[in-house]
């Protein structure tokens, strides 16, 4: 009985350590921000992160250039409530995926940029997640409005560098923005799409115009950096926004419980999806306001 009770044994264990590897398999995250094994301190490893342009950064405002050359951004189609195509749920961050036709230009960006989608970074219902912080500080969430050159698709722009244009915007509570707006609207559909790879179609509920309708884009900081997910591709012209955008704490509180990292059932909830700090090494960060000194311009035009 006992050399039948063995290889029985064994099997089991075999068995065992066969269900156990394909769980752990599951769960082989290339890279995440919720666990020792794949979080942010791990993803030097991968594509660019170790680079010397890297994001997110602080901005330290007294170091910035002014530079008045870097004129004001023009926005086309920002307003176009037919423009918005579909939500999904990435398994690292929410996105909204947009149709062709919204763009930004400036005297500072050599071509005409196109949005091709935007996406959230944020803490937790008490804590704040922004990316970029300023002199320090540090917002509630961050709204990343992502732009390619002369419409290329994301694939070709990561491979150019001057690809992609970002506009970083500023989220922060506020008890004023209580009432039904475009952001109350969209945090709302994003209980659509709770697990990883959902999407939600949709049909005209908001505009991008609508969701900026209150920010201030009259004066921005602007530097050169990278996406802040790996690969860390360097190609990103980074124009941040410095006035946040106030919404309401439904809106904070929806994004940091609705949505998950993977599936309801594993639990892990999507939050503190931001990347930590990286250093500036040498680079500058630049200053547009309007009406700022030409002079300034006359200093600076060669970076
Ligand atoms: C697990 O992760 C490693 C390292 O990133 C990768 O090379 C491998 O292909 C992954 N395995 C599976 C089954 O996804
Ligand atoms: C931008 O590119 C997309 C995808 O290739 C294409 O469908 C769309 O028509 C282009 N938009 C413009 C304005 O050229
Ligand atoms: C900037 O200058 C123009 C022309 O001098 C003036 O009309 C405008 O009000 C100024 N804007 C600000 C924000 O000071």
């Amino acid at each position: 009985m006992g050399s039948v009770g063995f290889p029985l044994k064994s099997l089991a264990c075999i068995l065992i350590v066969v269900i156990l590897e394909g769980f752990c398999d599951s769960h082989n995250e290339t890279w995440c921000y919720d666990k020792p094994s794949c979080g942010p301190q791990t993803w030097g490893s991968l594509g660019f992160c170790n680079g010397r342009k890297q994001s997110p950064i602080n901005i330290d405002t007294k170091d910035a250039v002014p530079w008045a050359g870097l004129g004001p951004i023009r926005f086309t189609n920002y307003e176009d409530r037919k423009l918005v195509k579909q939500l999904k749920n990435k398994g690292y961050q929410a996105e909204v995926v947009l149709h062709s036709g919204a763009t930004i230009s400036s005297a500072g960006l050599r071509a005409t940029y196109y949005l091709q989608h935007f996406h959230f970074h944020w803490g937790t219902e008490d804590s704040d997640g922004s990316e970029h912080t300023i002199n320090g500080q540090r917002y509630s969430m961050e709204l990343h409005l992502v732009h390619t050159k002369n419409n290329m698709s994301v694939e070709e722009a990561l491979k150019d560098p001057e690809g992609v244009a970002v506009l970083a915007l500023f989220m922060k509570k506020s008890r004023k923005y209580a009432q039904v707006n475009p952001w109350n609207t969209l945090a709302n559909l994003f209980k659509k799409i709770p697990e990883k790879g959902d999407t939600w179609d949709l049909n005209g509920e908001f505009s991008v115009g609508g969701l900026l309708s209150t920010a201030d884009v009259s004066h921005y900081y602007c530097y050169k950096g990278s996406l802040t997910t790996p690969n860390c591709e360097e190609v990103v012209t980074w124009i941040i926004f410095p006035d946040p955008i106030e919404v309401s704490e439904q809106v904070i509180k929806i994004f940091s419980n609705s949505l998950y990292f993977t599936t309801v059932k594993e639990g892990r909830r999507m939050r503190n999806n931001f990347r930590p700090l990286q250093p500036l090494k040498g680079r500058k960060v630049y200053y547009y306001k309007e009406n700022i000194s030409v002079i300034s311009c006359l200093l600076h035009c060669f970076y």
